[in-house]
C-alpha cells in the first residue's frame, strides 16, 4: 500500500515526538512492504510567526491531498499569556477541524499494566478498564453564532447549536464502533435542561432500535463525570456533544495513569487526523525528555483506524508495551530507575520493530 501522509509537528515539544512518530512509521513501512511517502507543513503557533495565520492555506491542501494526517502539538506561552493576542495558534486548531470536516474526535481509554498503580483511583477500578470517548468536534457551543460582546463589553453570549444531520451521523458512528466492541453505547447529555441535548436524545431513542445488538444508556452529563470516576469500567462508547466531550475525555485520560500515554484520532468528512492527547509542553521543548509514547501510538491508530492496517497497529502496541516492560522509558515516568531520553526511547522502539 502506498501512504501519503501529512506531518504538522507543531509547537514545543511537537517536532521532536513527531520525528520519533515518523521513525516508527517508516520502520513499519519497511517491515510490511508499505511505500511511505510524507510531507511537513506547519500549524499552531510556528506558522503564525512564519505566515501570521494559524492554519495558511498551503497546510490545508496538504491535509486535503494526504490519505492522514499526523499532528503533533500546538500552543506557546507567547499566546497564552497575551489576553490581546488576535490570533491565537488554537484558533488553527479549530479551524482546521473546521475545514477537514472532522466532525468525530476519538480517544480510547486503555490502561497499561505497569503504570496503573500511577492512577489516581484505586488500582481494582482501573484495572482492564477499556473504553472509548466519541466527542462531537465542529459543532456545538465550540462554533454557533452569534458569540461576542455587547457594545458596553459588558454582556457576552455564545450560541449552542446541534442539527438533525450533525447528531445522526456521530451516533451512528458511535454505534459502529460498539458494534466492533463490547456492544454497549452510553449517549452523554443534559437533556433536562437543554435544547440541544433534547435533540440529541430523541434522535438518540430513535437510532437505538436500529442496532438491536447493542445496548443504549443515557447519562447527564453531571451524572457521568462522576459514574467515570466511580466506575470507569461500565463503560464501552461513550458519545457527546462538543463541549460536555472536551471536559469528560480530561477526566477520562487521567484514570488511567498514563495521560502522557494516550492518542486520538479525529475523523470526518476528508482527511483523518492522529494526534497525542496532551499538549505542546513548551518548558520541555528542544530537551529531548519529554514521552514520545502518545505521539508514537498515534501513528498506531492511524495504521488502524487511518488505513485499516491492523496488524501494523498492532506491532507498534507491542513495541511500545515492550519498552515499557524494559524500563525504557523517559523522566515523567521512570520512577527512581534509570531516564532515558525521548530520542532513546524513540530508538529502542524502531529497533524492537525491525528486529521482529
Ligand atoms: C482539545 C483542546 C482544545 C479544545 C483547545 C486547545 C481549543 O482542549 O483538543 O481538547 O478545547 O478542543
Ligand atoms: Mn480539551
Amino acid at each position: 500500500m502506498k501512504l501519503n501522509i501529512a506531518v504538522l509537528p507543531g509547537d514545543g515539544i511537537g517536532p521532536e515526538i513527531m520525528n520519533q512518530a515518523v521513525a516508527v512509521t517508516q520502520a513499519i513501512c519497511n517491515k510490511f512492504g508499505h511505500e511511505l511517502s510524507y510531507k511537513t507543513g506547519i500549524v499552531g503557533a510556528c506558522a503564525i510567526d512564519q505566515t501570521g495565520d494559524p492554519y495558511p492555506a498551503e497546510t490545508h491542501q496538504l491535509c486535503m491531498e494526504s490519505d492522514a494526517v499526523l499532528f503533533g502539538a500546538i500552543g506557546s506561552p507567547k499566546y497564552d499569556n497575551d489576553p490581546n493576542a488576535k490570533v491565537r495558534p488554537e484558533q488553527g486548531l479549530l479551524r482546521m477541524r473546521k475545514q477537514l470536516g472532522l466532525y468525530a474526535n476519538i480517544r480510547p481509554v486503555t490502561t497499561f499494566p505497569s503504570l496503573i498503580h500511577k492512577s489516581p483511583l484505586r488500582s481494582e477500578l482501573v484495572e482492564d478498564a477499556d473504553f472509548m470517548c466519541i466527542r462531537e468536534l465542529t459543532g456545538g457551543l465550540y462554533f454557533g453564532k452569534p458569540q461576542g460582546r455587547s457594545e458596553d463589553g459588558n454582556t457576552a453570549y455564545d450560541t449552542c447549536i446541534y442539527t438533525r444531520e450533525e447528531i445522526e451521523r456521530i451516533l451512528h458512528l458511535a454505534y459502529k464502533f460498539a458494534g466492533q466492541r463490547k456492544k454497549k453505547v452510553t449517549v452523554v447529555d443534559k437533556a433536562n435542561v437543554l435544547a440541544t441535548s433534547r435533540l440529541w436524545r430523541q434522535i438518540a431513542q430513535e437510532i437505538a432500535p436500529q442496532y438491536p445488538d447493542i445496548q443504549t444508556d443515557y447519562l447527564f452529563v453531571d451524572n457521568a463525570a462522576m459514574r467515570i470516576i466511580q466506575w470507569p469500567k461500565s463503560f464501552d462508547v461513550l458519545v457527546t456533544e462538543n463541549l460536555f466531550g472536551d471536559i469528560l475525555t480530561d477526566e477520562a485520560s487521567v484514570i488511567t495513569g498514563s495521560l502522557g500515554l494516550l492518542p486520538s484520532a479525529s475523523i470526518g468528512l476528508h482527511t483523518s487526523l492522529f494526534e497525542p492527547i496532551h499538549g505542546s509542553y513548551p518548558q520541555a521543548a528542544g530537551k529531548d525528555i519529554a514521552n514520545p509514547l502518545a505521539m508514537i501510538l498515534s501513528a498506531a491508530l492511524m495504521f488502524e483506524y487511518g488505513f485499516n492496517l491492523m496488524e501494523e497497529g498492532a506491532l507498534i502496541r507491542e513495541a511500545v508495551n515492550a519498552s515499557l516492560e524494559a524500563g525504557v522509558v523517559t523522566e515523567d515516568i521512570a520512577e527512581g530507575g534509570k531516564a532515558y531520553k525521548l530520542s532513546e526511547v524513540g530508538a529502542w522502539i524502531v529497533n524492537y520493530i525491525n528486529n521482529k
